[in-house]
């Protein structure tokens, strides 16, 4: 989709040749002397119309108008959170139609998060899986001009950055759909290695050989079940000097999770294809990263692998050493997340980071807790738990902070080794992330648990992109610059 931005007048608006015109109208509307104004005045005064947030007008070749569709949109305070409720609200209308050219005027300041929410919200409605159709559906919608008031260097630039990230989200999204016969660990390291190319980073793509030496005998232990060879990617994104301490992004990279020797119940089980989704998030925020080059130090890391049965596979008692030198016993295979993330922790050492986030379905305890509308957010700094719960919130890609007392730990106990996989059912989102602080020790260390916001099921099954927006936002206010991509080079980089 080919998503721009100008600078148009209502009166301009008027003018528009695009199939429909779609005008954000906020509660505090001042009428002009346009056609559409007096449209609107009229449906003000009737009553029929008050500009609150997902409430919508359609109108046919009104006069005065050249796009022969016309759609008036509540635009509510014109906050971030309104746009996009106004967006959820009007888009399905505007796919059920025949629109492939819209212009979207917006005759009011738009501030750089709504204006975000907006490309955000129009590049969601028009996402259309494409990588295992035999004949893809194209995007419906083909481009998108955004006409605002006064557009100026700021709302450019939170434009430009908007756009990376629809790019990143996108990427992510279609990672994670890709069924696992398709995204496999080896397609996995592939698909990092050409996302490095493009941003003229270094990426390394360490197997099952390498990681032995490493020592990573709880990442092996997981992957022993199956015939598909594990990958460790390692991502180095460099935007700063080499002395500047890296954030390193872990994410949970298990290509399908059958559970193991303690498999899952079949129905739903197709849905464990999205179990790489923390790693697909990290892809994503490389190819953003790749777009904006901003000026800090990224590593992201993927222990990649299926989680499969079989006579070679891991048993439920068995004990392994993990990278750290701790021992683990394994009473349940179906807890693997945490097996493959607790070895690409202690790699991350190596770093020195400034901050260490790992992203995963990682527990169906914290689609329970939270749903699909937060994600877990653990942190053993208060800091880093700040920062990333506001880049949550100024992403609307939200997340909530669950506590980490240690006496969540006391069900890790094992009689045979330094530490069990697994506590009880009871709070296991919690103890789950307990038993990755472990591993966890030497930096300030950030989990995201995405369980229950990775993905939908149902008649919208499909992944989410999240949380790429949050740790975009992030990522981009630790370098001191959400609001400004300091190199001139960002911006035809990320047009083109
Ligand atoms: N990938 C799952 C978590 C999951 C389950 C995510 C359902 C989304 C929906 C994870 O590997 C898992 O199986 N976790 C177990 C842990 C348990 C055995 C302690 C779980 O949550 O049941
Ligand atoms: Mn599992
Ligand atoms: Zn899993």
């Amino acid at each position: 989709m080919n998503l721009e931005i100008c600078q148009l007048s209502l009166a301009q608006a008027c003018q528009d040749k695009s199939d429909a015109l779609m005008v954000l109208v906020p509660e505090a509307f001042k009428p002009g002397q346009d056609a559409i104004s007096a449209l609107m005045a009229h449906a003000i005064q009737a009553k029929d119309f008050d500009g609150k947030s997902g409430q919508w007008l359609a109108a046919y070749r009104t006069a005065g108008v050249t796009a022969s569709q016309l759609f008036l949109v509540g635009a509510g305070q014109g906050t971030a959170a309104h746009i996009k409720a106004a967006m959820v609200a009007v888009m399905p209308r505007i796919k059920s139609g025949q629109v492939k050219k819209l212009t979207v005027a917006c005759p009011f300041p738009l501030e750089g998060s709504a204006l975000q929410a907006l490309v955000i919200s129009l590049a969601e409605a028009s996402y259309v899986y494409t990588s295992t159709q035999s004949k893809p559906k194209p995007r419906q919608l083909k481009s998108v001009r955004i006409g605002v008031s006064h557009c100026n260097a700021t709302v450019q630039t939170a434009f430009d950055v908007a756009k990376a990230t629809v790019v990143g989200v996108e990427f992510a999204k279609e990672w994670a759909n890709r069924p696992a016969n398709h995204a496999t660990p080896t397609a996995l390291g592939l698909a990092a290695q050409s996302v490095a190319q493009g941003g003229k980073f270094s990426c390394d793509v360490l197997g099952p050989k390498e990681v032995a030496h490493l020592g990573m005998g709880s990442f092996m232990a997981v992957a022993k079940g199956s015939r598909e060879p594990l990958r460790f990617i390692v991502m180095r994104y460099q935007g700063a000097a080499k002395s500047l301490a890296p954030v390193v992004l872990v994410g949970k990279g298990i290509t399908f999770d059958t559970g193991g020797i303690s498999i899952k119940p079949a129905a739903e089980m197709d849905e464990m294809k999205f179990d790489m989704s923390g790693a697909a998030s990290v892809l994503g925020v490389f190819k953003t990263l790749s777009l904006l080059k901003p000026a800090l130090n990224v590593v992201g890391l993927i222990p990649a692998c299926e989680n499969m049965p079989d006579g070679l596979a891991v048993k439920p008692g068995d004990v392994v050493t993990s990278m750290s030198g701790q021992t683990i016993e394994i009473l349940n295979t179906d807890a693997e997340g945490r097996l493959v993330l607790c070895d690409a922790l202690t790699y991350a050492e190596r770093f020195k980071p400034a901050a260490v986030i790992d992203i995963a379905t990682l527990t169906g305890a914290c689609v329970i807790a939270l749903g699909g509308v937060r994600s877990g957010l653990f942190a053993s700094d208060d800091a880093l738990a700040q920062a990333l719960h506001l880049a949550g919130e100024e992403a609307m890609d939200l997340c909530w902070r669950m506590p980490l007392d240690e006496a969540y730990a006391e069900g890790l106990k094992s009689n045979f080794a330094d530490v069990a996989n697994v506590a009880g059912r009871a709070g296991g989102a919690v103890s789950a992330a307990k038993f990755l602080q472990r591993f966890a020790k030497a930096f300030p260390w950030a989990h995201l648990d995405i369980a229950g916001t990775a993905w939908k099921s149902g008649a919208a099954k499909g992944a989410t992109g999240r949380p790429v927006g949050l740790l975009i936002h992030y990522l981009l206010a630790q370098a001191g610059r959400s609001a400004a991509p300091a190199k001139s080079a960002v911006r035809r980089k990320v047009n083109a």
